[in-house]
């Protein structure tokens, strides 16, 4: 069965309460429940975190190669300046999905930026709580064309 770690990234423990027209209603133990949900179909098994501290993040990240076979990360803020989670992902070498709620193109230009992107293996952003299970649905793929 494969693994799937999943890290929400400072303020996701907000979501329901935060800027609900720009993040939605779900909170973040709905979305993890849905998260846990899918995984069960696809069968998937997940370890979900959640961290408001950059260096365990970066911890979370390091630790990764000694479970999972894929990570998917939604850093929030840190997306657009941590240097320290993007050379962790670079350094493990454990495939990783960078999620957003919000479509943060579409955002105020600081946002634009994401300093995760060019070293993961792609990005899922705008799509809401949903994000989060496309990029479920992505992890599978990715690693079900592993075995063809
Ligand atoms: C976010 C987008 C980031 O710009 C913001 O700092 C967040 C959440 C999102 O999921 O849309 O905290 O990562």
């Amino acid at each position: 069965m494969a693994r799937i770690l999943v890290i929400h990234g400072p303020n996701l423990n907000l979501l329901g309460l935060r800027e609900p027209e720009v993040y939605g209603q779900a909170t973040l133990d709905q979305i993890n429940q849905r998260l846990q949900e899918l995984a069960g179909k696809l069968g998937l098994e997940l370890r979900i975190v959640q961290s408001n501290h950059e260096g365990e993040i970066v911890e979370a990240v390091q630790q990764a190669p000694g479970w999972a076979d894929l990570v998917i990360i939604n850093p929030a803020a840190f997306t657009h300046y941590s240097i320290a989670i993007r050379d962790a992902i670079k350094a493990v070498l454990v495939p990783t999905i960078e999620v957003h709620l919000s479509h943060i193109a579409a955002r105020e230009e600081f946002r634009h930026r994401s300093v995760i992107a060019p070293v993961a293996v792609g990005q899922i952003s705008g799509f809401g709580a949903d994000s989060y299970l496309l990029a479920l649905h992505a992890a599978h793929y990715f690693l079900e064309a592993r075995h063809r």
